[in-house]
């Protein structure tokens, strides 16, 4: 079956009779405006404003016109789609048929429903969340992983082979600080990476004091890079410190990673690029000794390559990442995601690949993202104005917990996977719902209400739906039976489900999951409605049948959406 089948053959028969509708009242051979999913009035709308500035006419009177000429077809009930059309305000409104509906229905008891195949035989890089070293994970990484996540994943539904990366990054003058920090402190044995920081925020308030310390770790980025071994030493047992946390709250997230890379891996590389730089005449040595990249004719910044010490940048080391990447992989797709801050960054590393004649650099894109609040700081962080990933998941955690206890006869342990499984995957929605550009003020008690536009109300209705299945018997095999009618609640679930294909591709075409989070709330009150007015396994024979394929379909549209946003279903709530 053709993924998508039922909405792009409507649209399809429609653009159809309107086009020779147009032509025989207006003379006009094709359509000036596609038919499209209609916000307001009927199923599917086309709008007749381009043709009315074509045929020099008003609009509702084209509309009118049109759709007098339509129903003239449609009311012999011939066509295969559409039984109704309708003129509102200068559109033609299209009503779907119980045709229609039975095979959305249909559709979307598909297993691979929303799936795709473009991405067969490629492969799609996608590096998220990426952390520095030394610290402990903030809510900031958390957009990152999360919205890096649903991009892997929905490249993966499309067919891709997805290589999930992760950029540790060890080797700039974050780390430097620290072991100056931790060298000044005399600091022997490191508890935790919680420690890290406070001895990092420390020496950073020293050093915007005092303007020598500035060279003191110049001097240890210098050993860092020359591999001077107590220096490394040192490095090794950051890592061990920070990577720890790191994979717990990976765990909690339900996240994981094809490979784990260190930026320090990519120094001497990144100066074997710089140097290719200025042989090509795109860097030059400035009078400071820096080297530098000059980029401003292309309408961006310069960009500092080499520092004159002769010791790397990010810029730097991102220039070999992406050689290297590009060279191991060759991926169709290559994606970094960050905050978008770092938009110009990426702008000015690429811009330089291409000048050096590399010729994977559209292949490339950069997923920004907007900063991250937290409403009225509830979360009490345990460091002044950083909080903690754990600590927002931990909370989460517990607030669903909450909530639950009580509902249902659970056991303690139950309670505990039951409640991750909601925590996390509220957190989760509720940051991916919003687009990615825009800044997000959090609040993470609202994240976990089983009401209102949260994830929790999706994998609700996902669990209402497992629950009318199980109460029905659970193994009959769904379908729609011939010729049924469909009502206004089934023919409101069945539309939407109709949209999922479109809504699951668009995910990893424009890497915005926002607006998948938007269909599934849509859907789930669709499925609400449905569910307080048509009552399922009290009904009988062919209207039972119906009633049940709607069910298993929208569990298996639910299920399938949430899991392009890396959330499951829980077995109860
Ligand atoms: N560690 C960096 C940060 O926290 C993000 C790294 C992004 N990836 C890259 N290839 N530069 O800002």
């Amino acid at each position: 079956m053709k993924k998508g089948f039922a909405l792009a053959q409507a649209i399809e028969e429609c653009e159809k009779q309107l086009a020779s509708a147009v032509k025989k009242l207006y003379g006009i051979a094709s359509l000036p405006a596609k038919v499209e999913v209609s916000k307001q009035f009927g199923d599917l709308s086309f709008p007749c404003f381009p043709l009315a500035s074509q045929a020099k006419k008003n609009p509702n009177e084209i509309a009118e016109k049109i759709t007098q000429y339509l129903n003239a077809f449609y009311g012999l009930g011939g066509k295969q789609y559409a039984e109704k059309v309708e003129a509102v305000g200068g559109y033609v409104n299209f009503f779907l048929n119980d045709g229609y509906h039975a095979q959305s229905v249909e559709e979307a008891l598909d297993k691979d429903f929303g799936g795709g195949e473009e991405g067969k035989g490629k492969k799609a890089v996608v590096e998220f969340s990426s952390p520095n070293m030394g610290k402990p994970m903030h809510v900031g990484h958390i957009r990152s992983t999360i919205l890096g996540d649903a991009i892997a994943l929905g490249l993966r539904k499309r067919g891709y082979k997805v290589i999930r990366s992760n950029y540790l990054c060890e080797a700039g003058t974050q780390v430097a600080k620290l072991l100056l920090g931790l060298k000044k402190y005399k600091v022997g044995a490191i508890k935790d990476e919680k420690q890290l920081l406070d001895y990092y925020i420390k020496i950073n308030a020293e050093i915007d004091k005092d303007e020598k310390l500035e060279k003191q770790v110049h001097a240890i980025l210098e050993k860092m890079e020359d591999g001077d071994a107590a220096t490394l030493k040192q490095l090794k047992t950051i890592r061990k410190i920070t990577l720890k946390p790191f994979k717990e709250n990976y765990a909690k997230l339900g996240v994981r990673f094809e490979e784990e890379i260190f930026d320090s891996d990519f120094v001497n590389e990144g100066k074997k690029l710089a140097l290719e730089a200025k042989e090509k005449g795109i860097a030059r040595i400035e009078k400071d000794g820096e080297l530098v990249a000059f980029l401003e004719e292309y309408g961006i910044p310069n960009l500092v390559i080499l520092r004159s010490n002769g010791t790397t940048l990010y810029s730097t080391r991102d220039l070999s990442l992406a050689d290297s990447r590009f060279r191991i992989y060759n991926p169709a797709i290559s994606v970094i995601v960050t905050g978008s801050d770092q938009l110009m960054h990426f702008k000015q590393v690429y811009k330089m690949l291409e000048l050096m004649g590399r010729d994977y650099t559209n292949r490339f894109k950069h997923v920004g993202f907007g900063l991250i609040y937290l409403e009225g700081g509830k979360l009490s962080s345990r460091k002044g104005n950083v909080f903690f990933l754990e600590d927002l998941l931990d909370d989460a955690i517990e607030s669903a917990s909450a909530q639950i206890r009580g509902r249902e006869t659970m056991g303690k342990k139950e309670i505990k996977g039951i409640a991750q499984t909601i925590g996390v995957g509220s957190i989760k929605f509720g940051f991916l719902r919003v687009s990615n550009a825009k800044n997000i003020t959090f609040n993470p008690e609202k994240a976990v209400s089983f009401e209102g536009d949260t994830g929790a109300y999706v994998q609700y209705n996902a669990v209402r739906a497992k629950n009318i299945l199980r109460k029905a018997g659970g193994n009959t095999k769904a379908s729609v039976p011939k010729n049924t009618q469909f009502n206004d609640a089934e023919r409101k679930v069945s539309f939407m489900l109709s949209l999922y294909p479109d809504v699951a591709r668009r995910v990893s075409e424009n890497f915005e999951p926002h607006a998948l989070c938007d269909y599934l709330l849509k859907l789930s009150a669709a499925f609400s409605e449905f569910y307080e007015k048509c009552p399922v396994v009290q009904s009988e024979g062919a209207e039972r049948q119906k009633r049940l394929a709607i069910v298993a379909a929208t569990l298996n549209a639910i299920e399938s959406g949430l899991s392009l946003l890396g959330i499951t279903v829980p077995k109860k709530m």
